[in-house]
Formats: C-alpha cells, sequence, structure tokens
C-alpha cells in the first residue's frame, strides 16, 4: 500500500554550467540559465510504501513524516536561492531532475535509518512539481524489498 504527503517550498535556482559561454548556457537551459536567477514554488509529493499497522490501521506515523519532511526539505531549502545555499547545489546545477533526486536521497537516508512505524516502510516515489505542468518522478529500485523473506502470497505478480 502507498500513502503519500505533500509539501511546498519556494526556491531560487539558476540553470548554467560554469564551463560553458553565456551563448552555449542560454542554448542549453533557455531563460532558466539568466545568471540572477528565478522562483519556483515547488510542490514535493512524497509516497511511502508499507503495510498498514493491524493495530494502529497507519503505514507510518504522519506527524513524523511531516517532521521529516520539515527538517529535509522545507527548513533547508525554502527561501533559499538553491545554487548558493544547499548543497550539493553549488556544483550539482539545480534542475528539477537534480532537486528531485537530492529530496529522494535525503528522504531515503531518513526513512530507511528511522523506526518511522512498527511495520517496515520504505521511500517509494518523490513527485517534484517544479510548475503547474511539469513534474518530475523518482522512484525506488528497491521495489518489493518490504515484502517478508521467503515470500508473499502476492509474489510473482
Ligand atoms: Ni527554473
Amino acid at each position: 500500500m502507498y500513502i503519500t504527503r505533500k509539501a511546498e517550498f519556494s526556491a531560487s535556482h539558476v540553470c548554467r554550467l560554469p564551463s560553458l559561454s553565456e551563448e552555449e548556457n542560454a542554448r542549453l537551459f533557455g531563460a532558466a540559465a539568466h545568471a540572477n536567477g528565478h522562483g519556483h514554488n515547488y510542490i514535493v509529493e512524497v509516497t511511502v510504501e508499507g503495510e498498514p499497522d493491524p493495530t494502529t490501521g497507519m503505514i507510518i506515523d504522519l506527524k513524523r513524516l511531516k517532521d521529516i519532511l520539515e527538517e529535509e526539505i522545507i527548513e533547508p531549502m525554502d527561501h533559499r536561492f538553491l545554487n548558493y545555499e544547499v548543497p550539493p547545489f553549488d556544483r550539482v546545477v539545480p534542475t528539477a531532475e537534480n532537486v528531485a533526486s537530492e529530496i529522494f536521497r535525503r528522504l531515503d537516508r531518513r526513512l530507511t535509518g528511522e523506526r518511522t512505524s512498527p511495520q517496515p516502510v520504505g521511500l517509494w516515489r518523490v513527485r517534484l512539481w517544479e510548475t503547474p505542468d511539469l513534474y518530475v518522478d523518482v522512484e525506488s529500485q528497491r521495489r518489493g524489498a518490504l515484502e517478508p523473506a521467503g515470500g508473499s502470497p502476492l509474489n510473482g505478480r
């Protein structure tokens, strides 16, 4: 089963490679290469995979998940200029793809490292909306890893 929590943050970025000329950056990244940067109201949808605890009926402590999103995304990224204030974007171009990957990496580390539920849970997907008509999905490579050792009746779907 999957449960998704949504969060929003506003941040600035500029998409350019220092090794390229002004013209090459403009050709590659378009207006996003403009040196002074520009902002987005990012929306992130975080999907966690697990089975509901038989007693509580919950996959994950949603308050805990909210706190993790706050600590790993909102607090460090909201109202920041990503290139100058949020590593690794001092050296990695903060495209929607790269921002989504970084969010996935941060959340995956927390969700696999902390006990957020009596049942095993895992980060399944991060969907990052950069504009209302553009989003990026980063999905776990560990599909089905939460199933009990020895397999479940649902294996082999
Ligand atoms: Ni942009």
